[in-house]
This record gives C-alpha cells, sequence and structure tokens, in this order.
C-alpha cells in the first residue's frame, strides 16, 4: 500500500466497508478478535507520529497481530546503518508486514521493491499518505451516506509540502468529488494546473458552496525559509475562522488530519466546534488501520480470497 494511486473506486469503497465492520467492532466492550493471530507487524517510524503510529499499533494488537515498534533515535540508523540495510535486516526476522514513515518521499516504494512482505506507507516526504486519505475517505463517507458525487472539499493551507493533500485530491477525485486548494502562492505546488483541481488565492471566495474544508498545519520541517512574511498576517488571511462558515454548504464539515496549530490554520473555537470531525478522523484511523492490516497481511495465505469476500468476513 504505497498510495491511494494503485486503487481504484471499487477497491477504496472494499477498504471502507471493511473499516466499517471495524468501527462496529471497536465500539463493543471487548475490542479484540483473533483475525491475525500469529502474524507480526514492524512500525517502522522514522519521523514523529501520535496519531498513525498509536492507531497502527493499536489495530494491529485489536486484530491479535504482534506489533513492532521502532523508531528513528532507537535504531542503528543513528549509527549510519542505511535504510536498506535496516530494512533487509528488519525482513530476515520473517515480519508479516511492514508499516514505514519516513521523511523521503519514496522511501515506502523504496523499501517494497526490496523486501518480500507487505510494505504500508505511513506517510513518505511531501509525496503520500494514503492511510490518512483512506480515514477522510471514512469520514467523509459516513458524513455523506457513501456519495461523493456533487460534494466539494476545500483543502486550505500549506499545500506544497503536504502528502495528505496530494493523497487526498487523488482519493476525492476518484470517488467523485470536486477539490479545490486554497493558499499562499508560496505555499502551492510548483504547476497547481495539472492537478484536477480549482485553484483559489481567497479563502472567501473559495469557502462558497463547499460541503467541507479540510485544514492543513504548516509543514515547517520541510519548508525552506522565507516561504511566509509572518505567521500572524498568515493565520490573518488563511486561516479557517467562523465567518468563512457562513457562504459554506449547509452542513459543510470541517476535517484536519492534525496536529492542529490553533489559531494558525484554524480558529480554536471552530476546532471544536460541531462541524469539526477531526476526532472523528482519529477514531475511523483506528478502523482503516485495522481493514488494510487485514486486507494486506492475509492476501497471500490460502484463506485470503475468501477472507476478503463479504461473507468470510472475521467473526
Ligand atoms: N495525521 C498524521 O499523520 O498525524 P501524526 O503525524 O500524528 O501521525
Amino acid at each position: 500500500m504505497l498510495d491511494v494511486s494503485q486503487l481504484d473506486a471499487d477497491e477504496v469503497r472494499h477498504i471502507l466497508a471493511t473499516a466499517a465492520y471495524f468501527r462496529e467492532i471497536n465500539s463493543r466492550p471487548v475490542k479484540k478478535v483473533p483475525t491475525l493471530k500469529g502474524r507480526s507487524v514492524v512500525l517502522f517510524f522514522a519521523e514523529p507520529s501520535t496519531r498513525t503510529k498509536t492507531s497502527f499499533d493499536m489495530a494491529g494488537k485489536r486484530l491479535s497481530a504482534d506489533t513492532f515498534a521502532l523508531g528513528k533515535s532507537g535504531s542503528s540508523l543513528v549509527k549510519g546503518e542505511t535504510l536498506k540495510d535496516t530494512a533487509l535486516t528488519l525482513q530476515a526476522m520473517n515480519p508479516d508486514g511492514i508499516v514505514i514513515r519516513h521523511s523521503s518521499s519514496g522511501a515506502a516504494q523504496f523499501l517494497a521493491e526490496r523486501l518480500d512482505c507487505s510494505v504500508i506507507n505511513a506517510g513518505d516526504g511531501r509525496h503520500a499518505h494514503p492511510t490518512q486519505a483512506l480515514l477522510d475517505a471514512l469520514t467523509f463517507s459516513r458524513q455523506w451516506k457513501g456519495d461523493f458525487a456533487g460534494k466539494t472539499v476545500l483543502i486550505l493551507g500549506d499545500i506544497a509540502h503536504s502528502r495528505v493533500a496530494r493523497s487526498n485530491v487523488i482519493l476525492l477525485t476518484k470517488l467523485g468529488a470536486k477539490v479545490r486548494l486554497c493558499g499562499p502562492r508560496t505555499l502551492m505546488p510548483p504547476r497547481p494546473d495539472t492537478w484536477p483541481v480549482e485553484v483559489f488565492s481567497d479563502l472567501g471566495k473559495a469557502c462558497q458552496g463547499v460541503d467541507s474544508v479540510m485544514c492543513l498545519r504548516l509543514q515547517l520541517e520541510r519548508q525552506h525559509a522565507g516561504l511566509l512574511p509572518d505567521l500572524r498576517e498568515y493565520a490573518r488571511t488563511f486561516g479557517l475562522g467562523a465567518r468563512h462558515m457562513k457562504d459554506a454548504a449547509p452542513g459543510c464539515c470541517i476535517l484536519h488530519p492534525g496536529p492542529i496549530n490553533r489559531g494558525v490554520e484554524i480558529d480554536s473555537d471552530l476546532a471544536d466546534s460541531a462541524e469539526s470531525l477531526i476526532l472523528e478522523q482519529v477514531e475511523n484511523g483506528v478502523a482503516v488501520r485495522m481493514a488494510l492490516l487485514f486486507l494486506y497481511l492475509t492476501r497471500k495465505s490460502p484463506e485470503a480470497s475468501q477472507a476478503m469476500s463479504p461473507s468470510g468476513m472475521p467473526e
């Protein structure tokens, strides 16, 4: 699972249906099922993470898989070991899957080309964050009862450095929604006209009639200096506030992949408002990652085809 571009719309719907099944399991008093008993997953996070790492760990454990977490500072990467040698070392321990987050775009692909086990991309540089886009899709799907056609999503903020924006543009378009982008010119990708989106520089106009706004934080760890003259001016011009929601479509919902910087890309009260689905995104993240671990870790096994059919859902 390297990016959502490898999935067709039916495969996306199958993942979302599987995740909906696991959402129900996550609402039970006892949330553990034996589905992946005996399987092992390495969580190799060479960049910081709260949501993605914890939810993959929780997802694996709820499916009874054994999970092993490795961070950059606790690994031999800091002693000069290469990513390739680290990956081959992990593979020698025979895990069924490796979940990787890395600051280099293409790191997950690099591993997938060298390893036999399943590789799941948990975010690579500014390239892709497929599991985030899928959990966002599950959040939209629940909000819109599965119907993305005719819906418009505004993605707001630092588009240039955002893997979340890239994966969401691909996935939302695939599912039939329209996508708008808004942000300062210095935080737009080099050729936004080549993306299947409408581009706005005025936030007020960008919000008119939208069914959802997805706010993004400034990815300062990926930015060169000098892209923004002043943080307060950025917040005034591109920070989402209650006034912007007045021109949006009725029922417009607010998403944010997190972590949020209150008062910068989004007004603090709005982040906590009834329109905000930010914590539902986190909840959906566990279910989507359970679905992905289940589907990818069982695909090569004899029971895979049965396990992936709706009637063969794990109990
Ligand atoms: N959305 C997201 O990837 O958050 P984390 O960096 O906390 O995992």
